[in-house]
C-alpha cells in the first residue's frame, strides 16, 4: 500500500491526481489588444476549471505595438514576443493560434495560420465580407485544420439553459417569434476618439453586423433556424470623431423569416447596436410560442425566464441561476458568472472539441455557421440599399 507523502497529498487533493493534469496545448496569440489580453488572463487562471481535458499554455504573442508586447512579459510561458506574426506561425512551440486583429486583416491572417499547419480560434467576423468568409472556409477545408469562430455569450449558464430549453421546440406550441441581439452604447459619446472599428475599410462595410453579429447568430443558427429572407434597417453613427471620418453602420435591426420544414414559418429579429442608450454590453435571446417561451439577457445575468400557458393561465416563471457553467469550476454554485468566465468556458469548449472530447456539450461557432452569418449580413446590405426584403 503506498504510504509516501505525494500519495497522501493526492488523497487529500484529488485535483493533484495525474489524470487531473491534462494534456497541455501550446497557444499563440496574434493581436494582443483588448481581446488578446483577455484570453491570456483566461489561460492564467485555468486552475479554476475542475475537469478540463486540456490545459492551454500561452507560448507566443505577435503584435505590432511594443507596449502591448511588453504587457505579455508578465506571462512566463510566453517566451516568443514578436512584431512579426509569421515568426509566431513558424514556431514549433505553437499548436493553436488565436487571432484578434482588426477585421481587414482576418482573411490574410486566418489563411496564413491554417496554411502554416496551425489550428485556429478566429475572432469574429469570419473575414471582412462574404467573399473573404468563403475563402477562409475553403482554406479550412483544404488544410483540414481545426477551426472555430469566437462567440462566448452562449456559455453563460442562463444562455446555456435557454439553448437547452429551445432544443425541444414541442414545449413552445407553435413558435411565433425569436429575438436575439447584442446591444452596447460605446458610440453614444460624440467625443470618443475614432478607432478602426468605426471605418468601413478596417471594420468592413457590414459595420456593426461584423462586429456584433456572430454573437447574435450563434444560437439561432445552431438551432437550425437559418433565415430565408431579410429586411434590414441600418443606421450610421456620428460621421466624424475628433476630426476623423467614421462611416460604418452603427445600428442594425434585421427582420428575418424562418421557414422550418414541417412547421409554421416564424419571424426572427436580430438586433446589433453600438448606439443603444442605457446598454453597456447586453446580449439576449428569446423564443416565444403559443404555449411556451424562454428569455435570457446578460442585463440580468442570473435570471432565466420561462413562459408557460395552461388551463390556469399564462405565467412567466423566474429562475435564479448560479454558476452552473457548461465546464465545471471551483467557483461556488451560488456565485455570479461574468465576461471573463464565459471567455474561459468558450476556450475550454474549443480545446475540448479539438481533442474530440466535447461529447454532448455546447460547442463554438463552426466555419459554416460563420459563413452563413455572412450570407445574412451581405443580404442585409442589399436590403438596406434596395429598401426591400432579400432572399438569402
Ligand atoms: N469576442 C468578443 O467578445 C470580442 C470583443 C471585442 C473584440 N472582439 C474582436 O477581437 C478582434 C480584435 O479586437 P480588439 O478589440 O481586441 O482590438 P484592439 O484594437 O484592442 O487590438 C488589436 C490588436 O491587433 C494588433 N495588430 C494590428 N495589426 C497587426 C498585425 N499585422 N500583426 C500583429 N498584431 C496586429 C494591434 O496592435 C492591437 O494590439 C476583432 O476581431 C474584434 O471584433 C471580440
Amino acid at each position: 500500500m503506498p504510504t509516501d507523502e505525494s500519495t497522501h497529498l493526492v488523497t487529500l487533493f484529488p485535483s493533484l491526481m495525474p489524470e487531473a493534469n491534462p494534456k497541455t496545448v501550446n497557444v499563440g496569440i496574434i493581436g494582443g489588444g483588448l481581446m488578446g489580453r483577455e484570453v491570456a488572463s483566461a489561460f492564467a487562471r485555468w486552475c479554476a476549471l475542475t475537469d478540463a481535458p486540456v490545459t492551454p499554455q500561452l507560448t507566443a504573442v505577435a503584435d505590432l505595438n511594443p507596449d502591448t508586447l511588453k504587457w505579455f512579459e508578465r506571462i512566463p510561458s510566453a517566451k516568443l514576443l514578436t512584431a512579426d506574426y509569421k515568426e509566431l506561425l513558424a514556431s514549433s512551440d505553437v499548436d493553436v493560434v488565436y487571432v484578434a486583429v482588426p477585421h481587414n486583416l482576418h482573411e490574410q491572417l486566418y489563411i496564413d495560420t491554417l496554411e502554416a499547419g496551425k489550428d485556429l480560434l478566429a475572432e469574429k467576423p469570419f473575414g471582412l465580407n462574404l467573399a473573404a468568409a468563403e475563402k477562409i472556409v475553403a482554406s479550412v477545408d483544404s488544410t483540414g485544420q481545426f477551426c472555430r469562430c469566437s462567440s462566448e455569450f452562449p456559455f453563460f449558464p442562463g444562455a446555456a439553459r435557454a439553448f437547452q430549453i429551445a432544443q425541444d421546440t414541442s414545449r413552445f406550441g407553435r413558435i411565433l417569434e425569436v429575438r436575439a441581439g447584442f446591444l452596447h452604447s460605446s458610440d453614444l459619446d460624440p467625443d470618443k476618439a475614432a478607432n478602426w472599428k468605426r471605418m468601413s475599410n478596417t471594420c468592413g462595410e457590414i459595420g456593426v453586423m461584423g462586429d456584433l453579429g456572430m454573437h447574435v447568430a450563434h444560437l439561432p443558427l445552431r438551432l437550425g433556424w437559418t433565415p430565408s429572407r431579410v429586411y434590414a434597417q441600418l443606421q450610421k453613427g456620428y460621421a466624424e470623431r475628433r476630426g476623423v471620418a467614421c462611416d460604418t453602420w452603427d445600428n442594425a435591426t434585421l427582420q428575418l423569416w424562418v421557414e422550418p420544414s414541417g412547421s409554421e414559418p416564424f419571424r426572427m429579429q436580430w438586433e446589433m447596436k453600438r448606439l443603444a442608450p442605457g446598454e453597456t454590453d447586453t446580449w439576449f435571446f428569446e423564443v416565444l410560442g403559443t404555449d411556451g417561451g424562454v428569455r435570457y439577457s446578460t442585463k440580468e445575468p442570473k435570471t432565466l425566464w420561462t413562459f408557460r400557458r395552461d388551463a390556469a393561465g399564462q405565467f412567466w416563471d423566474r429562475t435564479d441561476m448560479g454558476f452552473q457553467t457548461p465546464y465545471p469550476t471551483i467557483t461556488g454554485g451560488i456565485f455570479e458568472p461574468g465576461f471573463p468566465d464565459v471567455i474561459q468556458q468558450m476556450w475550454c469548449a474549443f480545446l475540448s472539441e479539438r481533442e474530440g472530447l466535447a461529447s454532448d456539450k455546447f460547442t463554438c461557432v463552426t466555419p459554416r455557421e460563420a459563413l452563413m452569418s455572412h450570407r445574412v449580413f451581405d443580404a442585409a446590405l442589399r436590403s438596406q440599399e434596395s429598401h426591400s426584403a432579400i432572399s438569402i
